[in-house]
């Protein structure tokens, strides 16, 4: 009922803005023109110019990364904040029609800050989503249909207010938004039995490359594959809203931390939990971060503590763990205790500010043999200095091993052990190089330890380092898309380019990092 009645309403919008273009004289210049058409398709109000008294907030809204609120940052020339679909449909319609390229921002999350700013000058608007974030949640039926710019917070609050036995697995944070991290993937501690959060996608609206708002059945089966992980930053549209599986969570879940620093014992630790965490039921996941040598393991358990312990005292008697240890709680009271801490309410995941916005850096890793002892060694010694950064790792195995490597374009399936994210934070008070190199260094002393050819990453851990978009002629070059590409999508990187090829030929949704069209 709700896709019939926004199809009717895209198609009259559509007729609308077609009527707009006639009127458009073509000597305007193309942001004027821009403007202008977008204006005769929604309230003014809703558009932001460099001028407007509120641009400035509104474009920091949502940015996670104060390394692109900086003066020196490439930045929109507007800001679209649309409160229904046909607005967002005009954008893109007037973009084309007038050369202004579209970004599409939901969370602003993007470490690289792709969703709001450039790395080269060009006129650019961001579609910011952050009005359009409903969330429906069927509970009969275990699914909900969640818009992009709903967060993570508010997707998992009111899944909890219909039902305390379902759940959605997805990651931690919870200000992340929706679009962009169901576009990349999207992990966290339900990753083991329940996949990423794209591998629990049932359908989405897309506002494609011309305008249109398709669905799964309209988009066709390889656009529906490539917007489920393979999104590169909106490279084929914009995703409005997706439909999602719920899943069961039983209604205790057991949390433990444990903290191990070098001399007792942390090294040797590290070590063992490569074969173990992998390999465990799919009902646990321990992650661990490593900071100043300290290795903190960190878990959820789907059960009680009474079932946990004899696992624990079975698999990792090492790591010590006992009923001290052990938190039960309700899986919603566990979003707020994991990344807010112990004292947050489970109101307060649905707070879409953040207290404060570090400059940061990161890139990622995946690894598919265990790192011996000694090399573990020597990565605890490159945690002694104060501008050091962390490394977190997050086991697979379980229903990741379970799927196919093209199910999805995330590629990173059975075979892997675990996936690594390098991260540093600085403040203003620096420049952050000390802290930058710190992590390039620590990237290029992994090469030998991690996987190859290519050498894995998280595409929402994104990471310009890895290569970036060269512009061969009108498109960007597919050859030169290789070489970041298939980092994060392996051989599922030719699949999305000949997609592109076919969704958008002209190259409109283009960025750093967006998929190229397929080309020889
Ligand atoms: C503090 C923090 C914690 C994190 N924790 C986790 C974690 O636990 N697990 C995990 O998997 N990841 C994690 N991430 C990474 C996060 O998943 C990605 O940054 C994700 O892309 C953010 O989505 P967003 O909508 O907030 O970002 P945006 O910056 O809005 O978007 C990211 C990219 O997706 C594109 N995009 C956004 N919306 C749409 C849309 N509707 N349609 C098409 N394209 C779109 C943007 O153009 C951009 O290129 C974390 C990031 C941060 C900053
Ligand atoms: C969407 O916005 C347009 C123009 O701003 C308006 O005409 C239309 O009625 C709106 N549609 C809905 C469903 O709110
Ligand atoms: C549980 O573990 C903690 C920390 O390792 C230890 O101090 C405590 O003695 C243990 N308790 C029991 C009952 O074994
Ligand atoms: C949301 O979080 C910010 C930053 O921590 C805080 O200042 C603000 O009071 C919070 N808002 C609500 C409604 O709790
Ligand atoms: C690029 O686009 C312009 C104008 O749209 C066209 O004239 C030109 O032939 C195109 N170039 C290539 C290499 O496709």
């Amino acid at each position: 009922m709700v896709m019939a009645s926004r199809r009717s309403l895209a198609l009259g919008l559509l007729f609308g803005l077609l009527s707009c273009y006639a009127s458009v004289v073509p000597s305007v210049a193309s942001s004027d023109g821009f403007l202008q058409c977008l204006s005769a398709a929604m309230p003014k109000q809703l558009l932001y110019t460099k001028g407007s008294p509120s641009f400035t907030s509104v474009l920091a809204s949502s940015i996670r990364n104060a390394k692109f609120s900086t003066p020196g940052t490439v930045r929109p020339l507007f800001i679209v904040t649309p409160t229904n679909a046909s607005h967002v449909q005009a954008a893109v319609v007037c973009g084309r029609r007038h050369d202004v390229r579209v970004r599409v921002r939901s969370g602003g999350h993007d470490y690289e800050g792709l969703s709001y700013r450039s790395e080269r000058r060009e006129a650019f608007a961001v579609v910011d989503l952050a009005n359009l974030r409903s969330v429906r949640v069927d509970r009969e039926a275990a699914t909900a249909w969640v818009d992009s710019g709903a967060t993570l917070g508010e997707l998992f609050y009111a899944i909890s207010q219909a039902s305390k036995q379902l759940a959605f697995p997805a990651g931690l944070c919870p200000t992340i938004g929706v679009g962009g991290h169901l576009s990349g993937g999207g992990f966290g501690m339900l990753l083991r039995k329940y996949g990423l959060a794209a591998d629990n996608v049932l359908d989405a609206t897309l506002v494609d490359a011309n305008g249109e708002l398709v669905d799964k059945q309209v988009m066709g089966p390889d656009v529906f594959w490539a917007i489920r992980g393979g999104g590169g930053g909106g490279s084929f549209g914009i995703v409005l809203s997706w439909k999602v599986k719920l899943v069961p969570v039983p209604p205790t879940v057991t949390l433990f931390t444990v903290l191990k620093s070098a001399d007792e014992g942390a090294v040797r630790m590290l070590t063992r939990w490569q074969q173990v965490a992998p390999a465990l039921p799919e009902d646990i996941f321990i992650t661990v971060r490593l900071h100043k040598q300290v290795a903190r393991f960190q878990s959820m358990y789907l059960g009680t503590c009474d079932a946990l312990l004899p696992l624990m005292g079975s698999r990792f008697p090492e790591l010590g763990v006992n009923r001290t240890h052990c938190k039960e709680m309700t899986w919603i009271q566990s979003v707020p205790y994991i990344y807010l801490g112990p004292t947050a309410a489970v109101e307060d995941i649905l707070n879409r500010t953040t207290s404060s916005t570090p400059y940061s850096k990161a890139t990622s890793d995946y690894v598919r043999q265990a790192i011996a002892e000694d090399v573990w060694a020597e990565i605890f010694a490159r945690f002694a200095k104060p501008e050091d950064g962390l490394m977190i790792m997050d086991p697979y195995g379980a229903k990741m091993s379970s799927l196919p490597e093209t199910a999805t374009p995330f590629p990173h399936r059975g075979g892997v052990l675990y996936n690594i994210q390098y991260m540093n934070f600085w403040s203003a008070a620096t420049d952050g190089s000390a802290q930058t190199r710190w992590l390039r260094d620590m990237y290029a002393f992994m090469e030998p330890h991690v996987s190859k050819n290519p050498r894995g990453a998280y595409v929402n851990y994104r990471d310009l380092d890895l290569g970036q978009n060269v512009v061969v002629g009108n498109v960007t070059s597919y050859q030169a898309g290789r070489v970041w590409g298939e980092k994060y999508y392996g051989g599922n990187f030719q699949r999305l380019a000949m997609t592109k090829a076919i969704a958008d030929p002209t190259d409109y949704f283009r960025n750093e990092q967006s998929i190229p069209p397929f080309s020889e």
